[in-house]
């Protein structure tokens, strides 16, 4: 493989946890590997809600943090979650310098979203549900401004490089996958990538976030931590699309609700937080209704009415483009994959279990979320990540100067066909659906790993496969290991929490793979 010396800090990925960190390790030189234009793809780009923080006079990074530690329900590290919380003021008014429209009141204060599980309106956001994107526009130019800062478009991390128990480099290819790799070498790597949504059938994540930068830190043998916590967003839209368009939770905090092809308000029989409930217990309720063929909607109509267009563009606009008129009609949902809250284990500055490689953002696992993410906390955690893994890298760095990376440009016929890979794909994100979903049990688990090694067998080495089929076996392995149902974990056969359990997990892909 052609090796390319860098002498730049290699980011894999191209969200908010990336280009934070880009922007702090400024003016170390970086190079960010993005599958796509920068921006586009990433998860960060199309959250909705916005950014948990105590900005509220009657809050506090306190009661933020019980909230997190509440809704994780049993294995969120409380001092990070402290840590974090009591960070986010200061990186609201970063991103506010930075350009971030965020929604203000007559007096500037910031406007905030109630979204469930908070104890009060927490989440500051941009145009109802437009924040994720406006956030990352107003980094995306400040890093253009940022002469340090390369990006290595259309080109997709497919591997790690360990020398010496150290990881030195990242494997690339063009994303289109008509090419060979080249090894970039560098001075640290940070995997910023995103996490596993698309590795089921029903997800809300891009299209190419499919636990792929977990798998490469896995393959190259990171501890994981949490695998088997993967939360299910209660109210994707359920019209066709993949991956399905959002229906914020923010719409529930201004009083939409949820009802079944009855009309009857299901989730008040639920939960005495109703609509409102954790995120988990809303997604299994959902789940219920969808199992039982009662076609759960959220209807928005009394809430918000005909503002939903102007304060809710994103869903509005998804809405009419499945024929779904938000104003006259309840919108139809489904619970999708949406964030995982494991990933590589890291350190409370970022730094995996493997020297010279650092995560951050939902590729990651700090301890934040436990067992099920407060919503709005993943961006939050994603800059505070994102700026400790740069400062700790920065301080092993000498380096201020370096020549822009050239790619080779020789390309090679793929050697496998297209339709294969895709179909392979497919048959992945259908088992993980069927067999790891929102409801689990033993059987189901122990068939999906051995689907899962199936199909791994049949990728012909294709990296990028096997990086997915990682993640599917870490997942699915340690979602059978833990015999309980805890936050988003919920097994068939092990209905209740078991105290004893209730710690964060971590596995390698070696120990997975023995199961
Ligand atoms: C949402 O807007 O409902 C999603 C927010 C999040 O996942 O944190």
């Amino acid at each position: 493989m052609p090796v390319v010396e860098t002498g730049r800090v290699i980011i894999v990925g191209a969200g908010l946890g990336a280009l934070y960190a880009a922007l702090h390790l400024a003016p170390h030189p970086v190079v960010m590997i993005s599958p796509e234009v920068l921006g586009q793809g990433a998860s960060s780009a199309w959250a909705q809600g916005g950014i948990a923080a105590a900005m509220a006079a009657a809050d506090s990074p306190a009661a933020h943090a019980a909230d997190t530690v509440r809704a994780g329900a049993g294995t969120v590290d409380a001092e990070v979650a402290a840590s974090v919380t009591a960070e986010a003021r200061a990186h609201i008014l970063e991103l506010t310098a930075l350009g971030t429209p965020f929604d203000r009141d007559a007096q500037g204060g910031y406007v905030l979203s109630r979204e469930a599980a908070h104890g009060l309106a927490r989440v500051v956001r941009v145009r109802g549900d437009q924040a994720g994107r406006e956030i990352m526009a107003a980094l995306i130019a400040e890093a253009a401004r940022t002469p340090s800062v390369q990006v290595l478009e259309a080109t997709m991390a497919v591997g790690l490089q360990v020398q010496d128990g150290r990881v030195t480099g990242v494997a690339v290819a063009p994303a289109d996958g008509a090419g060979d790799p080249v090894l970039l070498r560098g001075a640290a790597v940070l995997l910023a990538g995103g996490g596993s949504g698309g590795l089921y059938a029903l997800t809300t994540n891009p299209p190419r976030i499919r636990g792929q930068v977990i798998g490469m830190a896995a393959r190259a043998g990171a501890v994981i931590a949490d695998a088997e916590f993967v939360q299910f967003h209660p109210t994707a839209i359920d019209m066709g699309e993949d991956p399905a368009p959002l229906a914020t939770e923010a719409l529930r905090g201004e009083g939409a609700v949820l009802i079944n092809h009855d009309g009857v308000r299901f989730m008040q029989a639920v939960h005495p937080d109703a609509e409102l409930a954790p995120r988990d217990i809303v997604a299994r309720a959902i789940f219920a209704e969808t199992e039982g063929r009662r076609r759960p909607m959220l209807d928005t109509r009394a809430a918000i009415g005909s503002e939903i267009v102007e304060r809710f563009p994103a869903v509005a606009a998804a809405c009419l483009r499945g024929g779904i008129d938000p104003v006259a009609q309840p919108i139809p949902v489904a619970a999708a994959a949406h964030y995982h809250m494991g990933g590589i284990a890291v350190s409370s500055t970022g730094r995996s279990s493997l020297d010279g490689l650092w995560a951050c953002g939902e590729a990651s696992a700090t301890g934040l979320h436990g067992a099920n993410r407060l919503a709005s906390n993943g961006l939050l955690e994603a800059l505070v990540y994102g700026r400790r893994a740069a400062l700790d890298i920065a301080q092993g760095l000498g380096e201020k100067q370096a020549s822009p990376v050239v790619l080779p440009t020789a390309a090679t016929a793929q050697a496998n066909a297209a339709s294969d890979i895709a179909n392979l794909i497919a048959k992945l994100r259908q088992v993980m659906t069927d067999h790891v979903g929102v409801v689990r049990d033993a059987n189901g688990l122990r068939f999906a790993l051995r689907q899962i090694a199936m199909l791994e067998a049949q990728a012909s080495g294709d990296t990028n496969v096997l990086n997915m089929t990682a993640t599917a076996t870490l997942i699915a392995a340690a979602a059978l290991l833990r015999e309980e149902s805890r936050g988003a974990h919920c097994r068939r056969d092990f209905p209740q929490a078991n105290p004893a359990l209730a710690r964060a997990s971590r596995l390698t892909l070696a120990e997975a793979l023995a199961l």
